[in-house]
């Protein structure tokens, strides 16, 4: 089920249903993943998955052949292990291609005969055309930038392309009580607040998701079955910290460490002010 972001997932079935590619483009957390896998339940196909990374050749995404099956049948479609992309194009299905920056230019490339004239070569046995609900998602995250390559003009002009933006609060609200099943809407709201706060904390460059405030609403159910109250500072602060203290990236000029800014983010939802916190 999706919360919010009606518009784009509109838009995104109608492209789908046109056989018009899709790029989403955001930052961890903001449902690209969830809305591929939506899109493909409502319409009825398959979808078929693969995660870019430097390792991710062509082969992998188009198929191989099985050596054993090789040697007994030589190279022939019985001996011919398809990919995601050949799976998803033969069965009329969503070829979901997750953090596509992150594969090498060679697979990309590999990629867009696949988008435009929906067919791929396999050497030694010939071409796999699309049937016609053959559909294609990607996604990206803007932030990422270590170990990624830029995404070839070719690849976008062949897309269409949806940003996606972290939730407003009442949203994400909706996510976190959907996932978790919390029913404490207080709870529910801080950590959402915190999660939020994060991402808007002057020293910071980017923030948690939704993700964090899942985390945290899980671990603030437990301690609260332990008898103990998970918005108290102190334990409010531990949760937060174990939540979202690796998943921030500073300013390279901040002066604080990401726990001070966690502890801070905290203090600011509690509305513990830094007068207050001196006098303490
Ligand atoms: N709009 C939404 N409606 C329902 N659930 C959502 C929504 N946005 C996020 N979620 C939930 O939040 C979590 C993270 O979402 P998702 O995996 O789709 O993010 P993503 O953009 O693919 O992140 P990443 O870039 O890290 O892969 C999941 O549990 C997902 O179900
Ligand atoms: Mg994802």
């Amino acid at each position: 089920m999706i919360i919010g972001l009606h518009r784009e997932f509109t838009l995104m079935v109608r492209a789908l249903e046109k056989g018009i590619p899709v790029i989403l483009e955001g930052e961890a957390g903001t449902g690209k993943t969830e809305m591929a896998k939506e899109a493909a339940k409502l319409l009825k196909r398959p979808l078929h998955r693969v995660d870019g990374d430097q390792e991710l050749s062509s082969l992998k995404i188009q198929g191989w052949f099985d050596p054993p099956m090789v040697l007994s049948k030589g190279y022939s479609w019985d001996s011919f292990l398809p990919g995601p992309l050949s799976q998803a194009m033969t069965e009329g299905g969503i070829f979901f291609f997750n953090e596509v920056n992150r594969a090498p230019s060679e697979t990309i490339n590999a990629v867009l005969t696949a988008l435009d004239e929906r067919l791929v070569t396999i050497p030694r046995l010939g071409m796999i055309t699309a049937e016609p609900a053959f559909g294609c998602v990607f996604t990206c995250n803007p932030l990422d930038r270590v170990g990624t390559n830029p995404l070839p003009q070719a690849f976008f002009d062949r897309c269409v392309w949806l940003r996606l933006d972290h939730l407003p609060l009442e949203q994400a609200m909706e996510v976190v009580h959907l996932r978790t099943g919390e029913e404490d809407r207080n709870l529910v709201r801080v950590m959402c607040q915190i999660t939020e706060g994060s991402r808007r904390h002057p020293d910071v460059v980017k923030g948690g998701s939704i993700r964090a405030a899942i985390f945290m609403v899980k671990l603030a159910s437990s301690v609260r079955l332990q008898g103990e109250d998970p918005c108290g500072e102190v334990v409010l602060k531990e949760i937060a910290k174990s939540a979202l203290t690796k998943k921030i990236r500073l300013r390279y000029n901040s002066e604080l460490t990401e726990e001070q800014v966690v502890e801070d983010v905290v203090d600011r939802v509690l509305g513990i002010s830094s007068e207050k916190k001196k006098t303490a």
